[in-house]
């Protein structure tokens, strides 16, 4: 059983344009919880299309935090940047394997990105956010 994420005030970073883009990612992946259970007809379609919403979406997010990290030369960029490109590739991988006779793996699929996505925020982005704000005062 999946379920709907919610936006959390305690995935705040404190970079307006950043939690703005996080709060934006959130909602998509709402919409990509809905296309997971929808129905027979449309299901592929309809994971598609918002696969290449949230894919798209996502690429430009990433840009704009190693765009930020960088500004603020923070030393774990690389790194960052790598865990944002694995990610990037096992969606691009796993979309893939998507069939509308097998929505059980569509479903895990879901879980899979709302999970790395909601730690990577909680986690990986708390670090150099604090990094970037402690550069900024
Ligand atoms: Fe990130």
């Amino acid at each position: 059983m999946i379920e709907k994420i919610e936006w959390s005030d305690s995935y705040i970073l404190g970079i307006p344009e950043i939690d703005n883009q996080h709060k934006k990612l959130v909602q998509i992946a709402n919409e990509l919880y809905d296309a997971a259970l929808g129905s027979d007809e449309n299901y592929s379609s309809e994971m598609e299309k918002i696969l290449k919403k949230l894919t798209d979406y996502t690429v430009y997010h990433f840009s704009s935090e190693e765009n930020f990290m960088r500004a603020h030369e923070y030393i774990g960029s690389d790194a960052h940047k790598t865990a944002h490109d694995n990610f990037v590739n096992e969606v691009n991988y796993q979309i893939k394997k998507l069939s509308a006779d097998k929505k059980e793996d569509g479903q895990r699929f879901y879980s899979y990105i709302v999970g790395w996505v909601l730690n990577h925020i909680a986690k990986a982005d708390r670090v150099w956010a604090n990094f970037v704000k402690s550069k900024q005062v």
